[in-house]
């Protein structure tokens, strides 16, 4: 029997951690997950072969999401220059609604989930962590994929992002009056996730 909807919505800047987080929690409770930041990747990917950002976030297939090329840094600055743009910003909406009142549950993770995409949302958290932490970690991953960059670059790419993401006029990055707001810069990756399923339990708690 599909249970009613759950939304969980968490925002956060690039690499603090929302996507791990994302990802366990969902597994925790089994909900379905969606890092929306995919879709602007997806976008970001095709406007860096050429084509137009509006008219390829309106075609935006879900099976676009699976492509493992969407995990570059050139990629990752294409989807946070796309995400400026409002039509883009339009055209990813109802997808994004209608995942997070799926049945059964759901967990969305990007930059405008709580403030925009789902306000009503059960649950709502913002992951973050200092830039520098945030650069070490981007960087250990990088690393560990094959990807061979200076660590200052990432920490430049890191900071530049974070301020088109949260300059930006259209759905700027801010944490939501009513997230709870977890800081990971000092945590495991282990407690930082107890400490988001504690948060979400205590509402799951609420709304049963
Ligand atoms: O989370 P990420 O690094 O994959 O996101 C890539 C870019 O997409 C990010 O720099 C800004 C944009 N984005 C957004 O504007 N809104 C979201 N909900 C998710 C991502």
């Amino acid at each position: 029997m599909a249970t009613a909807p759950f939304t969980v919505a968490i925002d956060g800047p690039a690499a603090a951690g929302k996507g791990t987080i994302g990802r366990a929690v969902a597994a925790h409770f089994g909900f379905a997950h969606l890092d929306t930041g995919l879709l602007y990747r997806a976008v970001g990917a095709q406007v860096l072969t050429g084509r137009d950002p509006i008219e390829a976030a309106q075609a935006l297939e879900p099976s676009a999401l699976e492509n493992p090329a969407l995990r570059t840094a050139d990629v990752a600055q294409a989807a946070s220059k796309v995400a400026v743009i409002p039509e883009v910003r339009a055209a990813l909406l109802d997808f994004q609604r209608a995942f997070a009142r799926r049945a059964g549950g759901a967990v969305l993770d990007g930059r405008d989930i709580c403030t925009v995409i789902c306000p009503q949302a059960e649950a709502k958290l913002f992951v973050t962590a200092s830039a520098e932490v945030r650069a070490q970690r981007r960087w250990k991953e990088l690393q560990e994929r094959g990807q061979n960059v200076d660590y200052e670059q990432v920490l430049e790419d890191v900071r530049v992002r974070d301020a088109r993401d949260s300059e930006r006029a259209t759905a700027p990055l801010r944490p939501a009056d009513t997230a709870f707001v977890l800081d990971t810069s000092e945590l495991a990756i282990d407690a930082a996730i107890a400490r988001a399923i504690a948060v979400v339990e205590a509402k799951r708690g609420l709304s049963v």
